[in-house]
């Protein structure tokens, strides 16, 4: 085991860039942050009657989402228990059972092994009752979205999320019908540590002003000098308990930057529900992760996972999400706007993507890799601050990064419940 300790220098805001480049790091987080932490799987809209599936990841292990017979929506591990092929091949769809396309050994909704070719050739001890698929041991679901975790006794997820489920409401609790996906999921490869892309969506609005310059420019509204749109901001930055982050800045006018989505929205009717501090902050074009992967952008209506594919290459998937009560010209309005900033040629995600690559690129340098990284912005200025949930910062802080980072320490220097001794 390796203790991360002197890697990371929450207090003091430093950061060793071996978190991003080591190999034996990695293997570690896979087992102690990725398998014990919940993990965002799928949205419910995506399975509406039994055999409706979705094939996804859980840090690098495989694992099909579907809804059995009795409408539950259960996870297992993609991989047969013959020979250990993925048995499901596809991205999404509807199935009855699913066959591994090596030998043939087939499963039911249930994850239960239910045809075996050449079943007399085994031996009387074989019970295909012994041979099911692995099942995710928890999944559950907030508002729509469907975590899972390894963890056969976790928290659980209201508790993990804690104060983050207020500020995850500002993007789905906007009626009483909740939110569905429009669109299919995108999804796209990125050289970079998939903690970039996290962390960044946690605590970096400090990125905006210069990533973002000449994006900002371009949705300047008329009449208005550029700079003081993009520098002049207020706002707050929450610093979850669990490594979760969300900046917002504050607009008083609230607002939805697609002007078909702003024009529909009964801005009365969502103070009434969510009160005016979330509708003025939270709601606004803020972004936020829930550690570890998942993150999401309430204006954009994006959501994504940051998924692991090694120390330096991550997978995003990405789905855009609107309001159920949303009429189709507005919910298309929603999605355009969503693949215009946020989508794989986003003129937002190609900054951020490139920023990311930029980092990990160099970060393998022998030198490079002994000189620490600096997070030492709004250092000491956390507090409640009587407006929003838990603690918060400044809007231009790092606070959410060292929040991020000391609770991917302490995962990393604690032993997981599959590494810990059964009690007799
Ligand atoms: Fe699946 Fe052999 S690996 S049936």
């Amino acid at each position: 085991d390796l203790d991360v300790s002197g890697l990371v220098d929450a207090e003091g805001g430093l950061l060793d860039r071996a978190v991003f480049t080591d190999g034996s790091l990695y293997r570690q987080e896979l087992r102690r942050v990725f398998a014990p932490s919940w993990l965002f799987l799928a949205h419910t809209d995506q399975f509406h009657k039994p055999g409706d599936f979705f094939t996804t990841y859980m840090g690098e292990d495989p694992v099909i989402v579907t809804m059995d017979r009795g409408r539950t929506v259960r996870a297992y591990l993609n991989s047969c228990r013959h020979r250990g092929a993925r048995v499901c091949r596809a991205d999404s769809g509807a199935t009855r059972n699913f066959t591994c396309t090596y030998h043939g050994w087939s499963y039911d909704l249930a994850g239960e092994l239910v045809s075996v070719p050449n079943r007399d050739g085994y031996p009387g001890s074989f019970r295909t009752g012994d041979w099911g698929l692995v099942e995710v041991p928890q999944v559950a679901s907030y508002r729509g979205l469907i975590f899972g975790t390894w963890n056969p006794e976790p928290v659980p997820l209201t508790e993990y999320l804690g104060d983050m489920a207020w500020y995850l409401d500002a993007m789905l609790d906007h009626d009483p019908d909740g939110t569905v996906v429009v669109g299919g999921v995108h999804k796209w490869t990125l050289d970079g540590n998939w903690k970039l892309a996290a962390e960044q969506f946690a605590t970096d609005w400090y990125h905006v002003n210069m990533s973002h310059a000449s994006a900002l420019m371009l949705l300047t509204p008329e009449g208005r000098r550029p700079r003081d749109e993009i520098v002049h901001r207020t706002g707050r930055q929450y610093v979850g308990d669990n490594g979760h982050g969300a900046g917002f800045p504050v607009h008083p006018k609230n607002r939805f930057d697609e002007r078909a989505v702003h024009d529909w929205t009964d801005y009365a009717a969502l103070r009434a529900r969510l009160g005016d501090a979330r509708v003025e902050g939270p709601l606004t074009n803020g972004h936020a992760t829930v550690f570890p992967n998942f993150s999401y952008l309430p204006v954009n209506g994006s959501i994504r996972v940051w998924h692991p594919k090694g120390p330096d290459r991550m997978e995003v998937w990405a789905w855009t999400l609107v309001d159920r009560s949303m009429p189709p010209e507005v919910r298309e309005a929603q999605r355009l706007y969503n693949l215009r900033t946020f989508g794989p040629s986003g003129i937002f995600e190609q900054d951020d993507g490139e920023n990311w690559s930029e980092v990990q690129a160099i970060s393998h340098g022998f030198i490079t890799n002994q000189v620490p990284l600096n997070y030492q912005m709004g250092l000491g200025s956390e507090r409640h601050d009587g407006t929003y949930p838990g603690r918060t910062s400044e809007l231009y802080s790092d606070a959410a990064g060292r929040g991020f980072y000391a609770h991917w320490r302490e995962l990393m220097n604690t032993p997981a419940w599959h590494e810990q001794e059964p009690t007799r």
